[in-house]
């Protein structure tokens, strides 16, 4: 959608989703932002009220259905929902814990859909305005392949870009876009914690940038950096014959705390 005014975000006290809402910050633009950390959440809120943006806080976790639910439904009218929240971990060399499995699937996935179901059905009543709305999803090129080292994280993001790719056709007969957006390695605090060297590591700002023009061009995929982008496409296409043992290679992502689990 060109122009969007009233953006929805999730994850905006941090990363991606901090970048994202100053990015779109501007005079005329309200930005409805979420996170469970209100006083990273207030620092956004500053930067962006410094550009001129209208903003408004919501502490929750995107876990809670009820309270997305409830949040959507206070709001009056939404041009571009961006799913963005998220968690991050892997096998650390181990396997993966059931209690670390389910609560990556409970944030990366539960967390989106709690978010769009609602944010569908309020752009859908949407008369007088075409199109209606836009649907981000924050997926990942780990989500085009299954990875070893992180297979619930890879799994979840898979998730989220093939329901993402459903909903797309799906919904465009509503006149509602949906864009499912894959980046590679983005330097925010999620890959801080990586003790392993990040090919392609893209700046929080560039990443930001990308979104925010491919989805005012309503691509349906927008994934980055190319040569990473290339990489994944062609290796996820492979017989695993060849890409197993090249993917068993790659070194684990940390596991969650104890106490995040
Ligand atoms: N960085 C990368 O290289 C990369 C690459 C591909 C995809 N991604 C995806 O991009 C998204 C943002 O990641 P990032 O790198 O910006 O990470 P980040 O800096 O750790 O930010 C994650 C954001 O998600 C929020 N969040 C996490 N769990 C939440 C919950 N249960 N309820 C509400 N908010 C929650 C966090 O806020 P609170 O802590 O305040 O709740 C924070 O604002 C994630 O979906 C991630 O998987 C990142």
């Amino acid at each position: 959608m060109q122009n969007p005014k009233n953006i929805l975000i999730t994850g905006a006290s941090s990363g991606i989703g901090r970048a994202l809402a100053i990015v779109y910050s501007a005079p005329g633009i309200n930005l409805f932002l979420c996170g469970r950390n209100s006083e990273k959440l207030g620092q956004t809120k500053t930067f962006c009220e410094n550009l001129g943006a209208k903003v408004f806080l919501e502490i929750l976790d995107v876990t809670n259905e009820f309270a997305v639910k409830n949040w959507v439904e206070k709001i009056d009218i939404l041009d571009l929902v961006i799913a963005n929240a998220g968690i991050s971990a892997g096998t650390a060399g181990g396997s993966e814990s059931f209690a670390q499995v389910k609560k990556i699937f409970s944030t990366n996935l539960d967390g989106v859909l709690n978010l769009i179901h609602p944010a569908i059905e309020k752009m859908k009543l949407r008369k007088n305005k075409f199109p209606r709305g836009q649907i981000a999803l924050i997926s990942s090129l780990a989500g085009m392949r299954g990875l070893p080292s992180s297979p619930a994280y890879s799994g979840s993001k898979a998730a989220v870009k093939v329901y993402g790719e459903g909903l797309r056709g799906n919904l465009a007969p509503f006149g509602i876009a949906v864009n499912v957006i894959c980046p590679g390695y983005i330097k925010t605090p999620m890959t801080d914690v990586n003790d392993f060297p990040m090919p392609f590591l893209m700046s929080v700002e560039k990443c930001a940038a990308t979104i925010k023009r491919d989805l005012a061009k309503n691509k349906s995929r927008i994934a980055f950096p190319f040569p990473l982008y290339f990489v994944v496409w062609l290796a996820a296409l492979l017989s695993t014959k060849i890409t197993d043992p090249i993917f068993a290679k790659l070194p684990g992502k940390k596991a969650l705390k104890e106490e995040l689990k």
